[in-house]
């Protein structure tokens, strides 16, 4: 084939192990000689890195193949991500048009595979989790010139009920932070200033080489590196969250002041069922080293609705939850039977409308929680690092250490994109801030 013909269309479903994985993806294509296009039109190959943590993400892609079922005839279609490695070669079965079924474990393979199907192999997988470290490329194709993701540990070795990414990410292999801390000394030369640490469980990184640095040794090396002004950190199982991450967040003016720190359930019987490995009780402990931190940190969670046997009371437990621990965002989901998973075997028996029911309630609680907790933010000073601008409105837009949205006005000649601007609040709503620069 010649180069003109290697052109490449990728769409990015869940979360955000997966966008990065994404870039990475772009990055090894276009060192290999092959070129991004803007549509599937546009493309010879066309990916689609998948998500499977629920029934409605899976559809999705199901959604796009059978819309190429016809018209993609004569291009390369390959599925990466999370469905690829739990369907694997059944994806052939059902979407024979697909040639590649690839999971994120075998991503370094990827130029190998496509030459492999260039010499006219039409199935080909890659699905093994035989690959020791992270997938780490010097290739990677960043699109934020001034925040970006940065992996420390793939995979997870906890078995929770529910969850799938055990299946569709394999065990947990972390980086050698030597491997790290030089990717991420290259990103802040380059002009990068925020840092987000990612692992489908950050918290137990543990680094392979003899220095054996743990997560929370690691979030402080990197909130050190000259250049970095910003590293924050996701995902946090609350079993492997201890105490001296809080430490160095305390002790690091560098180390942003938010934890996402997912709770699934306020009931400690649900939490059983799901096989959590900790008890409210302990979970509340985390969040009492949070609030009794020197700075005030920002804790976000993931809940589940409806998981089996999740009575009333139990539901009540979780709203309760709300209260005692003032989040500052949840995210809410209702619970979706996956393959492989052992909660399987426990049917799914609250019905659709009581789940809605639930999460409706849920986020209704949370929302006048974020409303009250935001206006006592007015009157503050924020600093702000800029992403974008609202042109229709007149507003810069940014984030704040603790994550929030805080759009602002007062400053408009310049290009403030990746500035950090001092800001103070003027109006909160329950899901972002409005404010006016300090000049
Ligand atoms: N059903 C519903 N939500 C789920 N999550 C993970 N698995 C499921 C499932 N089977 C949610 C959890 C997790 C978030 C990323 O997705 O809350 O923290
Ligand atoms: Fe979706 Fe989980 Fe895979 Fe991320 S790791 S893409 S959330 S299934």
């Amino acid at each position: 084939m010649s180069t003109v013909e290697k052109t490449f269309y990728i769409e990015t479903f869940g979360c955000q192990m997966n966008a990065h994985d994404s870039e990475k993806v772009v990055g090894t294509l276009v060192h290999e000689g092959y070129n991004q296009v803007a549509t599937p039109e546009q493309a010879n190959y066309i990916f689609y890195n998948t998500c499977s943590i629920r029934d409605k993400a899976e559809q999705k892609v199901y959604n796009k193949l059978q819309h190429f079922k016809n018209s993609g005839k004569g291009k390369v279609i390959g599925l990466l991500g999370c469905v690829a490695q739990q369907e694997g070669s059944k994806i052939f079965d059902r979407a024979p048009h697909v040639s590649l079924v690839a999971g994120s474990a075998s991503y370094a393979k990827l130029p190998e595979m496509l030459v492999q199907i260039e010499s006219g192999n039409r199935r080909v997988t890659g699905l093994d989790f035989d690959n020791p470290e992270a997938f780490d490329t010097p290739y990677t194709r960043r699109d934020n010139p001034f925040r970006t993701f940065l992996t420390i540990i793939e995979g997870c070795d906890k078995a929770c009920a529910y969850c799938v990414v055990p299946f569709t990410r394999g065990p947990e292999r972390s980086r050698t932070s030597e491997s790290v801390m030089e990717e991420a000394r290259r990103l802040a030369d380059s002009g990068i200033t925020e840092l987000t640490l990612l692992g489908q469980n950050v918290n137990s990184y543990r680094d392979p080489s003899p220095v054996g640095w743990d997560f929370a040794t690691i979030l402080n090396e990197v909130g050190r590196i000259p250049g970095i002004r910003r590293v924050r950190f996701t995902t946090s199982h609350p079993r492997d969250f201890v105490k001296p991450i809080i430490d160095a967040i305390d002790s690091n003016p560098n180390l942003c002041d938010h934890v996402h720190l997912p709770v699934q359930s306020g009931s400690t019987q649900v939490l059983d069922g799901m096989r959590r490995l900790y008890t409210r009780e302990q979970y509340m402990e985390r969040i009492g080293w949070m609030k009794a931190a020197k700075r005030d940190i920002a804790i976000t969670t993931d809940i589940i609705v409806g998981f089996p046997g999740e009575t009333e009371r139990d539901f009540e437990d979780t709203l309760d939850l709300l209260e005692d621990v003032q989040y500052d965002a949840i995210f809410a989901f209702k619970y979706s039977q996956r393959p492989n998973t052992s909660a399987l075997a426990m049917g799914d028996h609250i019905p659709e409308e009581e789940k809605t029911r639930r999460i409706m309630l849920l986020n209704e609680r949370q929302r006048a929680i974020q409303i009250r907790r935001h206006s006592q933010l007015i009157g503050s000073l924020e600093e702000v690092h800029v992403e974008g601008r609202h042109e229709s409105l007149n507003q810069w837009m940014g984030k704040t250490s603790q994550h929030r949205t805080l759009n602002f006005t007062g400053r408009d000649a310049e290009a403030l994109a990746g500035a950090y601007v001092p800001v103070r609040v003027t109006r909160a709503g329950p899901n972002s801030l409005v404010g006016e620069a300090v000049v």
